[in-house]
Parts: structure tokens; C-alpha cells; sequence
């Protein structure tokens, strides 16, 4: 039996990969299968939380329980959170949001041409979601947590992350061939801005998901109700 230790805390989750589009057939994608973010709300909803999962392109079904928006974009998903996060006692960003957007969208379909050349894509910045969250936080003492996949110096780069995000957790990932994209299994290490590090290690994204609100427990401001 788990423990309602989350219970009247309204948490939110994000969950999936963000799809840019460049045409109405095309879309700048990324891999994430929302696993993590699903395990995440899932996770919370059993531990007595109200929990909107926003989610982006994961194709998963809507988990028991839990209040879902779908979005495809970095900016609906970021409206979306942004929402939800108003009165949010913890917000976790596990998406994979896109870092950029074809600058322009074509109405039809971006055609070949003769001369045998292609075309080029400009691309501009998505705003960082993580960041923005963390800098203006829509209540005192909300709880937020990102991840980030890297593939070398994990830890110092995870250090710097955070600190540069401005978030309360930071779960790295060391991104490999069979852990993280669309695996079942995990494994990281979630650093604190107080300094702990926590490692978790190789085991179903359902453990770390407990882990990481095992973490951000002790992180919440007091109830008021
Ligand atoms: O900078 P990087 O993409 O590695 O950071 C990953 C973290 O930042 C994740 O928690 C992701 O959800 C979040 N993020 C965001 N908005 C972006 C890019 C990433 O919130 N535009």
C-alpha cells in the first residue's frame, strides 16, 4: 500500500516529445516516449496527488485518475504547463520539448524542384520552459524539477544545467544504447541545488519516479489547508 503523502497537493507532470511542423506533413521530432513522465504521474496519482499530465505526441493511453492535456508543440505545451502550473505545488518537466522551430510554417506541402537542389530550414529558438518556470515561479515554494539527457561529463554538465535552469532537482540521464529512449529502464542521478546528488540506479522508470518524489517531498512549503 502506498503512502497518500502527496495527498492535497495539485502536482504537474510533462511527458512525450515536442513535434515543430514544417509543413502539413512534416515535423521536426525528437525521440522521447513519454514513459518516464507517464510513470511520473502515475506514480504521483497513487501517492494521493491531483495531477495534470501534460503530454506531447506519446500516443499512450490517458492513465487512471489523472487529468490530461494533449499538446504537439513546444509553445501548446508550454501554454498548457504554464496553466496548470498556477496553482501547482510541484511542477516535473520530463518532456523532451524541441530547442527550435522551423521559423516559418508552409501552408503546402514544401515540394522538390528540378534543379535538384533543397531547401533550407532557419530555424529560432523555443523558449525554455524549465527556465522560465524556475525564474518566475506562480507560487512561493513551488517544487520544480527538470531532466536532462547527456551522453559525456554527466555530472559536471548536469551541475551546470541547474544551475543555469534555476531548478530545484535536475535528473540526469547519461543517455546510451539501451537506456533512456524509449526503454523501460532508467538510470541517473538527481542532483539538488543544495548540493546532494542522489544516484538511482539501472531499474524500471516506476522506481525512479518514486525517487524523485521521495525528493521533492521534503521540498514542498508548508500546507495551508
Ligand atoms: O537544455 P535541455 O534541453 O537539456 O534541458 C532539459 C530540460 O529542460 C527538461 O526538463 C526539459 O523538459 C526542459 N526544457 C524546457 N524547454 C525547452 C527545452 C527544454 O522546458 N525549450
Amino acid at each position: 500500500v502506498t503512502a497518500p503523502d502527496l495527498a492535497g497537493r495539485h502536482v504537474v507532470v510533462s511527458a512525450g516529445g515536442t513535434r515543430e511542423p514544417l509543413d502539413p506533413v512534416r515535423y521536426l521530432g525528437n525521440r522521447s516516449s513519454g514513459k518516464q513522465g507517464y510513470a511520473l504521474a502515475k506514480a504521483a496519482a497513487a501517492r494521493g496527488a491531483r495531477v495534470t499530465l501534460v503530454e506531447a505526441n506519446t500516443g499512450l493511453p490517458d492513465p487512471a485518475g489523472v487529468d490530461v492535456v494533449h499538446t504537439g508543440t513546444a509553445v501548446q505545451l508550454r501554454e498548457a504547463v504554464l496553466k496548470a502550473a498556477a496553482d501547482a505545488d510541484a511542477v516535473v518537466m520530463a518532456a523532451a520539448v524541441a530547442d527550435f522551430r522551423p521559423a516559418t510554417y508552409a501552408p503546402g506541402k514544401i515540394k522538390k524542384t528540378d534543379d535538384g537542389g533543397a531547401p533550407t530550414i532557419e530555424l529560432v529558438r523555443n523558449p525554455d520552459i524549465l527556465a522560465e518556470l524556475s525564474a518566475d515561479r506562480a507560487l512561493p515554494g513551488q517544487v520544480v524539477v527538470g531532466f536532462a539527457a547527456e551522453t559525456d561529463d554527466v555530472l559536471a554538465n548536469g551541475r551546470a544545467k541547474l544551475a543555469r535552469k534555476g531548478c530545484d532537482l535536475l535528473v540526469v540521464n547519461e543517455v546510451g544504447e539501451r537506456k533512456t529512449f524509449g526503454s523501460e529502464e532508467n538510470e541517473a542521478v538527481v542532483l539538488a541545488a543544495d548540493g546532494t546528488e542522489t544516484p538511482v540506479p539501472y531499474g524500471p522508470k516506476e522506481a525512479l519516479a518514486e525517487t524523485v518524489w521521495d525528493l521533492v517531498l521534503p521540498r514542498l512549503r508548508e500546507r495551508t489547508t
